[in-house]
């Protein structure tokens, strides 16, 4: 969470760092800041988007300074105000910083500082850090860099920074530790960002920060990375990025969410390229076959991640049982990595993470890989911490998701955990040639049928219309759907603010139903292959009970369209990809609610895209 820009070069810092910033905003929105060096420092912060920063800075910035950071904001110390975004400026007036992540022991350092006479005008840990920097360089007599070095080495907590010295102009010093932090290195410049979206129009070489290092960036001289904790020089890994411009921008539509949205079937398409040939019947994924001894003697797969990537994870636990045999069980990073979780040196655990900078899922591995476990990450974002945590993995290459709310990721995530189950259950024997084959054929078709579901897109935005001023709504599904239920629920709390539950269809007995009324839409997932009889019950339930019901169906569904208020006809396909069809018109369906209430689409309030804090 937060983005953090910088820029040391010879292009004007300003228009650097505001683009950059608004590629960023999907990290968090609530505040933005940035300052500018020249032959003096100028500084605008603001509550906000960097939209409500901009035009702050049309009449108070006057400095287009070639050197500058800037920051936007999710609030974790102090609440979103002015006086609390970022950069923060220590009490000589001198360093300038920007941070991404949390200081922990920032009260005991704060103690000692304020015995020492600094002053704090804000509520953030950001503050105290660079303060604690001011200090130890006075104290210490040391260069910007040495005293960044040892501060760091007094801080408990997870920081992405970047700091620059208003007395010597020409540098800035970056470090990570928990967040990411990416250098891409132009010629005779340099830029500085959480992730590499911002300066992909200038350069595609990029250097990943990896924990425990800092980075000297000083303009006209090479780039100098040292670790941290005993200052050994470290020599920059420079990558060569594939990312393009035109995957970060919208592409003519409204929102990154419905491009996103429209993006599946070609994203699919991108996952299986060169991993799957249906007709030869080839599954071949590198990462999975150099381990493969390790799941086929698998005792159990344990599956970690947060958010929608556990939603994956549980429709990953229906795929590896169905179709491989492996026992699997699926836990909330959170949850897992403060539980004491028996891991046995035989488990494999899968973290699946769109960003692959989640805090939690991190931490997950780290606990999972010291108790010997083998780790295989299922990441989207290249070079992210968790690819490079994780033993070994398989990139979605779903192309950057910029809307909070995951949509391609998803069904991305799914499509690579299918093609492995597939790998695995055939190489275990568990699928007959044949079975296998059929599924991978029909694999193949899925981002076709994934066209047919959005070609009546027209018709789910006219169901939004009827629903949007719910307050309550109920999403049920049962074993392939009940995942997509709870995903459908998610998309539409995280960006419509209406209250919304998934439950398993049969659950629904047990509580639910006492709160469905005729006010209460309920979206079932009542598709032909998966229980259908149960389902047609429960919605017979519902229906006795007065609830609007709205139906995701197999194409020429006769049976709940006598019964439901509203269908949605999705292709027919093999009942293990249905999640990949069925999430679809949930996924739209969200899209135009949160739009004609008026929401924020791509920036839903509270949340964003990369959770890189606990
Ligand atoms: C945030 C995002 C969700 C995402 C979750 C996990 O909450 O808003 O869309 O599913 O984090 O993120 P990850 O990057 O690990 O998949």
């Amino acid at each position: 969470m937060c983005g953090i820009v910088g820029y040391i070069g010879h292009r004007d810092a300003y228009e650097v760092i505001i683009k950059g910033l608004k590629r960023l905003e999907y990290r968090g929105y609530d505040s933005a800041g940035i300052a500018l060096l020249n032959d003096k420092v100028e500084l605008a912060k603001t509550k906000g988007k960097v939209a409500d920063l901009e035009a702050m800075c049309a009449t108070t910035i006057s400095n287009k300074g070639k050197l500058g950071l800037g920051h936007t904001r999710w609030a974790t110390h102090g609440i979103p105000n002015d006086t609390n975004s970022h950069p923060h400026v220590s009490n000589s007036g001198n360093l300038v910083l920007v941070h991404n992540g949390i200081i922990e022991n920032y009260d005991a350092l704060k103690q000692t500082l304020l015995k020492r006479g600094y002053v704090f005008h804000s509520d953030t840990d950001t503050e105290i850090l660079v303060n604690l920097i001011e200090d130890v360089k006075i104290k210490e007599k040391v260069k910007l860099g040495k005293a960044v070095q040892i501060a760091l080495n007094q801080v408990i907590g997870a920081y992405a920074i970047a700091v620059f010295d208003v007395q010597k102009p020409g540098e800035i010093v970056a470090a990570k530790l928990g967040s990411p932090l990416a250098i891409g290195v132009g010629e005779k410049e340099y830029f500085i960002a959480s992730d590499a979206s911002p300066y992909i129009e200038h350069t595609n070489k990029t250097v990943y920060l990896e924990d425990g290092e800092m980075a000297i960036i000083r303009l006209h001289k090479s780039l100098k990375i040292r670790s941290i904790k005993n200052d050994n020089l470290i020599d920059p890994y420079v990558q060569e990025l594939q990312m393009s411009i035109e995957n970060i921008e919208k592409g003519g539509y409204d929102h990154f969410m419905l491009k996103e949205i429209y993006e599946q079937p070609q994203a699919i398409i991108d996952t299986f390229r060169g991993r799957m040939k249906a007709d030869e019947g080839i599954v071949k994924l590198s990462g999975l076959e150099d381990h493969i001894e390790k799941f086929l003697h698998a005792r159990r797969i344990i599956v970690i991640a947060c958010g929608t990537s556990w939603h994956a994870g549980l429709v990953a636990e229906y795929i590896f049982e169905d179709l491989a045999r492996i026992p699997v069980e699926v836990e909330y990073a959170s949850e897992f990595r403060y539980r004491n979780p028996v891991i046995f040196k035989d488990d494999v655990v899968i973290a699946i993470s769109q960003s692959g900078e989640t805090a939690d899922t991190l931490a997950a591995i780290k606990l999972a890989k010291q108790q010997g476990a083998f780790v295989f990450g299922i990441c989207n974002v290249v070079g992210s911490s968790i690819a490079r945590e994780t033993h070994t993995g398989a990139y979605t290459h779903a192309g950057p998701e910029i809307g909070v709310a995951s949509t391609k990721a998803f069904t991305t995530q799914i499509t690579l955990l299918t093609l492995m189950a597939l790998r695995l259950g055939k190489k275990l024997g568990a699928l007959s040639n044949t079975r296998y084959r059929n599924l991978l054929q029909e694999l193949q078709l899925i981002p076709a049928k994934i066209e047919k579901v959005l070609a009546v897109s027209s018709q789910i935005e006219h169901i939004s219309s009827l629903y949007n001023h719910a307050t309550n709504c109920l999403y049920l599904g049962r074993g392939y759907n009940f995942p997509v239920a709870l995903e459908g629920a998610l998309k539409l709390k995280e960006i419509s603010y209406i209250h919304a539950e998934g439950y398993p269809a049969a659950e629904m007995k047990h509580g639910p139903i006492a709160l469905i009324d005729e006010n209460m839409p309920v979206f079932v997932i009542a598709t032909k292959k998966g229980h259908y009889d149960k389902i047609v019950s429960n919605i017979q339930e519902i229906k006795s009970r007065n609830a609007k019901i709205i139906a995701i169906v197999t194409e020429g569904d006769e049976t709940v369209k006598g019964l439901a208020d509203h269908v949605i006809e999705i292709p027919e396909t093999e009942e293990c990809m249905t999640p990949l069809l069925a999430s679809v018109p949930l996924q739209i369906l969200s899209y135009y609610i949160a739009l004609q209430r008026g929401c924020n689409v791509d920036q839903p309030r509270n949340l964003a895209k990369s959770v890189t804090v606990e």
